[in-house]
Order: C-alpha cells, then structure tokens, then sequence
C-alpha cells in the first residue's frame, strides 16, 4: 500500500513553467497532450499549430501581388461591411442593401446565420443573421443566394484552393486544373498568377453585385482611404473594383483565430482549455487520427479528399 502510494506520488510529476509572469502546472494531461501534438506537428514541435499575430504581416501568408499593410487593412475591413457597393442589384428594391457581411457574419463564424446566405434580394439580420429572409419585390431566382453553403474566412490566408472545390486556386494542388477553372468568359485572371483568395474576391464584387463609383468614394468619404492604401497605383487604376478586393483580401488575410483557447494552450498558458476540451484534443491529435487531414496550424489542408 505504502509502495504504490509513492509511486503514485513520483507518478504525478508535475512540472512547473514560467511563463510571462505566471506559474503555469504541467498535470499528466497536457503531458499526454503535448507529446500527441508533438508527434502530429510537422517539424516535431507542438509550436507548428501557433497562428500568427494578426499585425504580425511578414508571418501572415500573402500574395506577392497584394502584399500586406495596415492600411490595406483597415480599408478592406470597412469595405467588408459597406451596403454602400450594393450598387448593382437585380431590383432596384434590394439597392445598398447587402454586404460581403451579409453572408460571412462574425457572430456565427464568418458564415450565415442560418442554413444559406442571402444578400441581393434579402432583408432583415436578426441576432446573427438567422433573421435574413426574402424581400418580397424578388423571386427566388433573382436573388443573390449560391448554391452550397458559405464557407468561413476565417483563417482564409492559410487556403491555397479556395471555396470548396478549389476552383480559383492556381497554385498547389491546382496546378494541372485548369480546365476546371470556371472564371467568367473573357477573364483570365488566374493567368495572372494571383493567390486563389485575391483572383476569388476579384470576381466575388461582380457575383455579388457589388460597385466602387465617386459616390462611394466621395459621398461615404472612402477615396482618402483608397489614397492610402494604394497611392503607388497611377489614380486611373487605384480606385476599382479591382482595388477594393484587393483591400478586402487584405483584411481577410488578418482575420486569424489566435485568440482561440487553443492557441493560447499551445503559447504555454496550461489554463486555457478546459479538461473536457484537453481530452478532445488529444482524441483529435492521436487515436481519432483527424489531424492527419487538419494537420496545418489552420487545421486544414490544401488537399482534396474524396470522403
Ligand atoms: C450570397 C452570399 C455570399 C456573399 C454576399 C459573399 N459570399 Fe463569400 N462565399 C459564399 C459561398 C456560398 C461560399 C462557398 C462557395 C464555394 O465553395 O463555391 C463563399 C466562400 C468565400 C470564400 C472562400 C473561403 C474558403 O475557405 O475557401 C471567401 C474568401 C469569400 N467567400 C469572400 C467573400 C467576399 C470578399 C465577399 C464580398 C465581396 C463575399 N464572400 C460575399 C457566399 C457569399
Ligand atoms: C480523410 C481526411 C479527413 C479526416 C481523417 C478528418 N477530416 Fe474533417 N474534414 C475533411 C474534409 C475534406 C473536410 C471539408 C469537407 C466537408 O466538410 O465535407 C472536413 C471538414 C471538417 C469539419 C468542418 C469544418 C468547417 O469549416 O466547416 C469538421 C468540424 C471536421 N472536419 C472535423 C473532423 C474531426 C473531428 C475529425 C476526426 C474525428 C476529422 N474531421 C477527420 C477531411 C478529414
């Protein structure tokens, strides 16, 4: 009895770590975490599943095309929500009405609030977004609904394929696929050798009927910022669509989840997760195998499965 009791005690090593400040215990379940993830990671350090900093540019990828500033950002983040470029909708009833937010909503996710996305043709939010429904000057047809369920854009810098089947991607898994490519007749945008977000968000203002014109710019006060962002580009070029995507590609690069409880586990504060969520993750870095598909720090993969 005495023996096994001792053993038990010299069992629960536990390791104390310092940590900016705080005293941190290392108990026998984030040892077993810790081993698990280290074996998953791809360079035998848990530290490969650490997000970047979202002001941290030069660790954010980007696309050397669109390279990353804070003030590109800040653009691309008010463009995001503006109504004001739902310059172009089927009926004159849905004008300035919708937004890219319309069906990436924060409070659900970057997704819509209910099952699909509407923004051309919608009307109403609710708490987050499950109260958008059909206005009533639309028929079904004429809204601006896709036709499979939006994908999140949260962590979108670290997709090489974007949307679900890749299509815009141009590097990668999708070089060699190009005759699946289905980018509008008469554009030839991956040609350019864009990252798949910058080619996707390029076409995405025209999908979703968006438009920049001098109200945009001067009657919501938007040209200074245009300024700013891209006062390198000749004036004929720097206030476009083209532009404006760019911007929001930008602010969609930065929307990164290190403020996940995670990711604060793995910068070493031990008290981030809860027990129950430190035993989901250890299922989910070993026995469940899942990290052998959502094996990058994003957990996903530029991969495509036939599930
Ligand atoms: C009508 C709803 C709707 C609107 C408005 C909308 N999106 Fe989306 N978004 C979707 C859907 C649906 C998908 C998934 C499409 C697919 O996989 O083919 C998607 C996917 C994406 C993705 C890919 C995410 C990934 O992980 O691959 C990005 C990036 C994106 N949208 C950005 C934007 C931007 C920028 C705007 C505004 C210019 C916008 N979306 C407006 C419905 C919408
Ligand atoms: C064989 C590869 C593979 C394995 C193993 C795998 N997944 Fe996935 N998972 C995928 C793919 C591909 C998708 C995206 C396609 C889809 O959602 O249908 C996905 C999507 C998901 C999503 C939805 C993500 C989103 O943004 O909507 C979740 C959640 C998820 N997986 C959890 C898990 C868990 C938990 C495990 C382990 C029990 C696991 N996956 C194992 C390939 C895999």
């Amino acid at each position: 009895m005495k023996i096994r009791l001792l053993y038990l005690l010299f069992g629960i090593t536990l390791i104390i770590a310092c940590n900016q400040d705080k005293v941190y215990l290392n108990t026998p379940l984030d040892q077993l975490l810790d081993s698990a993830l280290t074996r998953a990671s791809k360079n035998a350090d848990m530290a490969d599943f650490i997000l970047p900093e979202s002001d941290d540019f030069a660790a954010i990828p980007q696309d050397a095309h669109n390279p990353l500033t804070k003030e590109k950002v800040h653009l691309g983040k008010w463009l995001f929500f503006e109504t004001g470029l739902g310059l172009a909708p089927n009926k004159a009833a849905g004008e300035k009405t919708y937004s890219c937010a319309s069906c990436h909503i924060p409070s659900a996710g970057f997704r819509p609030g209910g099952i699909q996305g509407i923004a051309d043709g919608g009307i109403g939010f609710g708490q987050n977004g499950e109260g958008r429904t059909k206005l009533n000057a639309y028929r079904a047809h004429e809204m601006d609904v896709q036709g499979l369920r939006p994908l999140s854009v949260l962590n979108v810098a670290f997709v090489e394929n974007s949307t679900w089947n890749g299509r815009f991607g141009s590097e990668g898994v999708n070089v060699g696929t190009e005759d699946r490519w289905l980018v509008a007749e008469g554009t030839d945008r991956n040609e350019e050798g864009l990252a798949a977000l910058e080619t996707q968000n390029i076409e995405g203002m025209g999908l979703h009927r968006m438009e920049i014109t001098d109200e945009v710019l001067d009657g919501y006060g938007y040209r200074k910022y245009f300024d700013e962002a891209f006062g390198d580009l000749p004036e004929e070029e720097r206030y476009t669509k083209r532009t404006a995507s760019f911007a929001i590609s930008a602010y969609l690069r930065a929307l990164i989840t290190n403020k996940a409880p995670f990711q604060a586990y793995l910068k070493g504060d031990r008290t981030a997760m809860t027990e129950q969520e430190k035993r989901g993750a250890l299922v989910f870095f070993s026995d469940a195998k899942c990290y052998q598909c959502h094996k990058n720090a994003n957990l996903g993969a530029n991969e495509f499965y036939a599930l």
